[in-house]
């Protein structure tokens, strides 16, 4: 089982669509190990998004993500993190593969709805940012069988 990073960004919560968003990973079978509402502090957006520290939209990206509460959480499941990914679409919404949420719900790519994790290393560095170990919760769910061969 993999576990991933995935945010409901600003523009999620604030355009109401963060029980739209989870319920499509929720409806995949993705598990749910962890979940808050919070507003994410300067620090911590630097450190999220420390690898486009530099590049032009980096600013405005620290700006949009910090600038009203989001709702984080970790996903659990087989191939967890190309399932988040894919179920997301491309960075930006106008390229995003219909039936995507980004393509179905977003426009533009400063304001692309969700962020998940991109790789595992990337998954391993996220997820203790915003969680503690007692935080993430593992437990079988009556429905795994039908949901994992
Ligand atoms: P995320 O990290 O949020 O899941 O998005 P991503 O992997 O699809 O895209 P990434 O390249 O990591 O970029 C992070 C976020 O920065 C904003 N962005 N703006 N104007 C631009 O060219 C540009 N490129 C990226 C987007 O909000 C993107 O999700
Ligand atoms: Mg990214």
């Amino acid at each position: 089982m993999e576990r991933t990073l995935v945010i409901v960004k600003p523009d999620g919560v604030q355009r109401g669509l963060t029980g739209e968003i989870i319920s499509r990973f929720e409806r995949r079978g993705l598990r749910m190990a962890a979940m808050k509402l919070m507003q994410i502090p300067l620090e911590l957006a630097q450190q999220l998004y420390a690898v486009h520290k530099g590049k032009h939209f980096y600013e405005g990206l620290i700006q949009y993500i910090t600038s009203s509460p989001v709702v984080v959480m970790v996903l659990e499941g087989k191939d967890a993190i190309e399932i988040v990914r894919r179920t997301m679409g491309a960075t930006n919404p106008a390229q995003a593969a219909p039936g995507t949420i980004r393509a179905d719900l977003a426009l533009e790519t400063g304001r692309n709805l969700v962020h998940g994790s991109d790789s595992l290393e990337t998954a391993k560095y996220e997820v203790p940012l915003f969680f503690n170990d007692d935080e993430i919760l593992s437990y079988p769910r009556d429905t795994d069988r039908w949901i994992f061969e």
